[in-house]
């Protein structure tokens, strides 16, 4: 029997739509595609990763549920361990969740938003229905609320949602949370850059999980490593479904590190946001385009002539060496891409490119 006959026809639709496998990116001169981070000092960086590397050996196996990393965060939130679950990167918490609590039931997506939700419910056999932010990309909770029917076992919430950018009124995140009675997922993966979080609240819930990472803030997506925070017990089926070593030990003890600087990482935060706003300003003076205010580290464009679609734009910026992320596929998002706020060089070639590409010199 050949590999393919043996994978279930809805999986294999599933894989056959990952558009996650990301395009090589070794030609690009400027990376503003991913939502990385290179406003984290690249030296510090090293720094940081070179007494990762020295305070452990790698000849054993990592603590097991990233036992390292729990114990700090843990400490740093004032959260018990048993309420944190440590990933390798918080996709791995979204890829359980889907298998633990979605399996082959429903979930529904506050779209537009990641992409990642629906990859990993199909995966895992479920399957995903979305209910659409307004124009202005906020929520109300009414609305989530009356999609929900009783096939819904999880409600994804991203917030700053990516790629919108958009932190959702803390009210109507809340009144999902207490009204919905599956699970609620909030992915916070951009909240270090926004004006309020709703993590220490989490395990006050017996259903809600929210998740963060130190992809981005932190500017370690290179070493993957996420957590998550919400009930004990919702936090117990997730661990037990996790594989033991799945957060290695570089990366744990990177984690710390980060925690224990966490002064220094709060002004690269600073940076970001302030070249967010910078950005922003210099986005507002193009023709052309419409820049949606961000609580993240990247801001939406939106390009108003129809002639010169998201798709071509983006390809015309690649060839100027800048990577951007096209965003038009997605519902309400019709032209329009993501850039992630870089550093002011990055932002100003970039503005340069858009301004060439859109004949706005
Ligand atoms: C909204 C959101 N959630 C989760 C992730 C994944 O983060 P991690 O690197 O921790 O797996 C990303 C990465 O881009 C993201 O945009």
């Amino acid at each position: 029997m050949r590999a393919d006959e043996l994978i279930e026809g809805k999986i294999k639709e599933v894989l056959k739509s990952n558009k996650a496998t990301y395009e090589d990116l070794s030609e690009v001169r400027l990376r503003m595609g991913l939502n990385e981070n290179f406003l984290v000092d690249k030296f510090f960086s090293h720094t940081i990763l070179i007494e990762a590397a020295q305070g452990v050996d790698v000849r054993r196996y990592p603590e097991t549920k990233g036992g390292r990393a729990l114990e700090a965060i843990s400490q740093e939130l004032g959260i018990w361990e048993d309420e944190l679950i440590v990933g390798n990167g918080s996709d791995e918490i979204l890829d359980l969740v889907s298998k633990v609590f979605v399996g082959r039931g429903e979930a529904l997506v506050v779209d537009p938003t990641f992409e990642m939700y629906k990859f990993y419910v199909g995966l895992s056999g479920g399957s995903v229905r979305n209910v659409l932010t307004d124009e202005d990309f906020e929520i109300s909770a009414d609305k989530v609320l009356s999609a929900v029917n009783e096939r819904t076992k999880v409600i994804f919430i991203c917030s700053p949602n990516n790629p919108t950018g958009r932190q959702y009124q803390r009210d109507e995140v809340l009144r999902v949370v207490e009204e919905f009675e599956g699970i609620v997922v909030l992915d916070e993966a951009y909240v270090d850059f926004a004006p309020y979080s709703l993590t220490l609240e989490a395990p006050r819930y017996p259903n809600l999980l929210v998740l963060r990472t130190f992809s981005k803030a932190y500017g370690l997506a290179g070493l993957r490593i996420g957590y998550g925070v919400g009930d004990r017990d919702l936090v117990k089926w997730l661990r037990s479904a996790q594989s033991p070593f799945s957060v290695n030990s570089v990366a744990q003890e990177a984690c710390r590190l980060v925690l224990k600087n966490r002064r220094v990482y709060e002004a690269f935060i600073k940076m970001v946001v302030e070249e967010r706003e910078y950005l922003m300003a210099e986005l507002e003076m193009v023709n052309g385009i419409k820049a949606y205010p961000s609580s993240a580290n990247f801001i939406l464009v939106r390009l108003i002539d129809p002639a010169k679609p998201s798709s071509e734009v983006c390809r015309s910026l690649r060839e100027e060496g800048i990577e951007v992320r096209d965003r038009g596929g997605l519902p309400l998002l019709e032209n329009c891409l993501r850039v992630t706020v870089g550093r002011r060089e990055d932002n100003l070639k970039f503005i340069e490119a858009l301004k060439k590409v859109l004949g706005d010199e």
